[in-house]
C-alpha cells in the first residue's frame, strides 16, 4: 500500500526513482510523484494522478539532474486520487518535501495546531502535516533533518513510513517507519529505500530491515540509524534471493499470468526441505517441538486470499491433528475477546508479511500469551519478525495485486503445519505422514497438468464475460476454493460474484438462479469422499433444474458429475484435502481471462493495492 523509493549516489536520481516507483506500481496506482535536489540547489517535484505513464508524460521534456531524489505511488486513503494529494508534499517554503505510505491518526489534530500557526495545507492528506512539522522544527531548532524527523515522530500516532529531503542538504535522505514497510538497500558508493527489495533489486542484493520506531540517514557512503529519541540502533543486514528476472514479466503480457504458470515450482519450492530423514521438518521455524505437543488450539488469522487457505488448513488440521481449529479475519479478530491462552497455537497468514490487520491481529494474540507461527512470502517483513516462528512460502515475488502462486503455496504451507502438528502430537503415524508428505509432493505435476487447460477455460471465459453475475459453490474444501474463485472475480472483472456452501443454497441463494446464470460448481472427488459426492451431485441437479449454466470442475473421470455440466473441466485425481491445489487453478484462469475479455489490466485491479498497510 503505497511504494516509496530514495536513493543518494552517482546515478541520475530521477531515472533511479522512476524505474523503482514503475516496480512498487503494485503497492498502489493512485497517483505517482517525484522530489530530486536538483544541482543547482532546489527542490524540484513532479506529480500526477493516475499510472506511472501519467507522471512520465509530465516529465517528458523536463531536465531535473540531481543525484539526490524519491517517488511515491500511492493507494489513496485521505483525501482524493487527485494531482493535488499526490505525493510528495513540500512545506510551505519548498525546503522540505515528504512521501508517507500509512495513516496519521492524529492528523487532525496536528493540522489545526498549523494553520493556528498560519500554515496553509495545499492537499487533503494527512501526510502534508508532516511537511509543516518538520519545517517548524527545523525553524525552531535550527538543527539538522534527522533530528527534527525524530522530534516530530515522536508526536505522530498511527503507522507510516516517511521519507524525507532537505533541499538544502542535498547530501542525505532521511527516512522513518513505524509499523510500515522500509528497507535499505546498501550499493557500492550508493545507498537505496524502498518500500520493499523490488525497488532497487536491479542495482544491489544487500539490504538491511529497519526496525520498529526507527530513523534512517542514507547517504552515498552509508547509512546513520537511530531509534525515535537519537539512541544508536542495528539493522539486520540480508541477500536478496530474487532475481532481477524474477520481478520482470518475462514475455507475458501481465503478472498474472506468469505468476500462474509458475505455481508448480512455487509450491515445490515451498515444500522442499519440509521432509527430512523421514521426518517433517519446519527448519525456519524456532518453535520448540514441546511446544507444538501442548497445542490445545488452533486459529488461524489472515485476510483475502489468505483467509481462504485459513478455512483449507482447518479441514487438514482437525483431521490430521483432532485439535480444534477456528479460522478468522483479522480484522474481526483483532477486536474481539478471543479465547486464547498459552496453548493455543495463532497460525497469521500473510504473504507480505505487512498486511496491518494481520500484523495487529498478532499482537492481539501475542498480547494473551499465544503462541503465533508466520506464514509469509516475505523474507524479514514485520509480520515473521513479530511472530515466535515462522515457515516461509518460496514463492518468490508476485507482483500481480490478485494473489495466485502465492495463495497455492500457502495452502502447501498449512498443509506442512498440519502434519508437522499430526508428527509432534502423534495422531499420525510415521508412515501416514510420510505417504501424506508424499502426497503433497506430487502436487506440482498435477498443478502443471491442470494449468494445461487454460485454452478451453479461455474459450469459455469469452463465452461468459459479458454474465450479470457468477455464483460458485463447493462443499468441504471445495467452499474455501469457490470462495477464492469469487473472489478472483470481483478483484479482476469487477463482476458480481458470490460463493456459497453447496447445502446452504436452498436455504436461501437459489432464487438468485435464473436461466443461463453461470453457476461454478467444485466437486470433491467420488472416490475420497463418496458422501460428500453424491450430495454435490444434488446440489447440481438443483442448480442445473433451475437453467443454470453450470461450470464443473470435476476429477477427470467424473461420468456422473460430467452429466449435469454445461461445461466440464477436469482436474487431475488427488486426495481431498490436497484438491484446493488443483481445483483453484482454472478459477483462477477463469477471473483473469474474463477480465481481460472485458478489457480490464489484471495485475492493477481498480481501487486495490497488493499489500494493505492500512487497518
Ligand atoms: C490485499 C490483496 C489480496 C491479499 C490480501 C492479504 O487485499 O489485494 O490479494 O490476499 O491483501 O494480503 P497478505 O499479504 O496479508 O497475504
Amino acid at each position: 500500500m503505497c511504494g516509496i523509493v530514495g536513493y543518494v549516489g552517482s546515478r541520475s536520481a530521477l531515472d533511479v526513482v522512476v524505474e523503482g516507483l514503475r516496480r512498487l506500481e503494485y503497492r498502489g496506482y493512485d497517483s505517482a510523484g517525484v522530489a530530486v535536489i536538483s544541482e543547482d540547489g532546489t527542490l524540484q517535484t513532479a506529480k500526477k494522478a493516475g499510472r506511472i505513464e501519467n507522471l512520465d508524460r509530465e516529465l517528458a521534456g523536463v531536465t531535473i539532474t540531481g543525484q539526490t531524489g524519491m517517488g511515491h505511488t500511492r493507494w489513496a486513503t485521505h483525501g482524493a486520487p487527485n494531482d493535488r494529494n499526490a505525493h510528495p508534499h513540500t512545506d510551505s517554503f519548498g525546503r522540505i518535501a515528504v512521501v508517507h505510505n500509512g495513516i496519521i491518526e492524529n492528523y487532525a489534530e496536528l493540522q489545526s495546531e498549523l494553520e493556528h500557526r498560519g500554515v496553509e495545507f495545499r492537499s487533503d492528506t494527512d501526510s502534508e502535516t508532516v511537511a509543516h512539522l518538520v519545517a517548524a522544527e527545523l525553524a525552531a531548532s535550527g538543527g539538522v533533518l534527522a533530528d527534527a524527523v525524530r522530534a516530530v515522530c515522536r508526536r505522530l500516532q498511527g503507522a507510516f513510513t516517511l521519507v524525507l529531503l532537505d533541499r538544502d542538504h542535498p547530501e542525505s535522505i532521511v527516512a522513518a517507519r513505524r509499523s510500515s514497510p522500509l528497507v535499505l538497500g546498501i550499493g557500492e558508493g550508493e545507498t537505496f529505500l524502498g518500500s520493499d527489495v523490488a525497488a532497487f533489486i536491479e542495482f544491489t542484493k544487500n539490504a538491511v530491515e529497519l526496525g520498529q520506531d526507527q530513523v534512517v540517514e542514507i547517504r552515498s557512503d552509508g547509512y546513520t540509524l537511530t531509534d525515535f529519541y537519537g539512541a544508536p540502533a542495528q539493522g539486520k543486514h540480508f541477500t536478496i534471493d530474487w532475481d532481477l528476472q524474477a520481478a520482470e514479466k518475462g514475455g507475458y503480457d501481465f503478472f498474472m499470468l506468469k505468476e500462474t504458470q509458475e505455481q508448480p515450482s512455487a509450491v515445490a519450492d515451498t515444500l522442499r526441505s519440509h521432509f527430512v530423514n523421514g521426518q517433517i521438518t519446519l527448519d525456519e521455524q524456532r518453535l520448540d517441538p514441546g511446544v507444538l505437543r501442548e497445542v490445545d488450539k488452533v486459529f488461524v488469522v489472515a485476510c483475502g486470499s489468505a483467509y481462504h487457505a485459513g478455512l483449507i488448513a482447518k479441514h487438514a488440521i482437525e483431521h490430521w491433528t483432532r485439535i480444534p481449529v477456528e479460522v478468522e479475519y483479522a480484522s474481526e479478530f483483532r477486536y474481539r475477546d478471543p479465547v486464547l491462552d498459552r496453548q493455543t497455537l495463532v497460525v497469521a497468514i500473510s504473504q507480505s508479511g505487512e498486511t496491518a490487520d494481520t500484523l495487529e491481529a498478532v499482537r492481539h494474540a501475542k498480547d494473551q500469551r499465544a503462541t503465533v507461527l508466520a506464514i509469509c512470502n516475505t523474507n524479514g517483513a514485520q509480520i515473521p519478525r513479530e511472530s515466535d516462528a515462522v515457515l516461509y512460502t518460496h514463492a518468490g515475488p508476485e507482483i500481480g495485486v490478485a494473489a495466485t502462486k502465492t495463495f497455492t503455496s500457502q495452502v502447501a504451507a498449512v498443509l506442512i503445519v498440519g502434519l508437522a502438528l499430526a508428527q509432534a502430537r502423534g495422531t499420525k503415524y510415521g508412515d501416514e505422514i510420510r505417504a501424506e508428505f508424499a502426497n503433497l509432493q506430487a502436487m506440482p505435476a498435477h498443478i502443471a497438468k491442470t494449468l494445461e487447460l487454460a485454452d478451453s477455460v479461455r474459450t469459455l471465459a469469452r463465452e461468459i464475460a459479458d454474465s450479470k453475475a457468477i455464483l460458485f459453490v463447493g462443499r468441504h474444501v471445495g467452499y474455501p476454493v469457490a470462495l477464492e474463485g469469487a473472489l478472483k472475480l470481483k478483484e479482476l472483472a469487477y463482476m458480481h460474484a458470490e460463493a456459497f456452501a453447496a447445502g446452504e443454497l436452498k436455504h436461501g441463494p437459489i432464487a438468485l438462479i435464473e436461466q443461463d446464470l453461470p453457476v461454478v460448481v467444485v466437486m470433491p472427488s467420488p472416490v475420497g469422499r463418496p458422501v460428500l459426492h453424491q450430495k454435490m451431485l444434488s446440489n447440481i441437479a438443483e442448480i442445473s433444474a433451475r437453467g443454470a449454466r453450470t461450470i464443473v470442475i470435476a476429477t477427470e473421470g467424473d461420468e456422473l458429475a460430467a452429466k449435469y455440466a454445461t461445461n466440464l473441466i477436469e482436474v487431475p485425481a488427488v486426495p481431498t484435502l490436497l484438491s484446493p491445489l488443483v481445483t483453484t487453478i482454472p478459477l483462477q484462469v477463469l477471473a483473469a481471462e474474463i477480465a481481460q475479455a472485458r478489457g480490464f489490466d489484471i495485475d492493477k485491479p481498480r481501487n486495490l493495492a497488493k499489500s494493505v498497510t492500512v487497518e
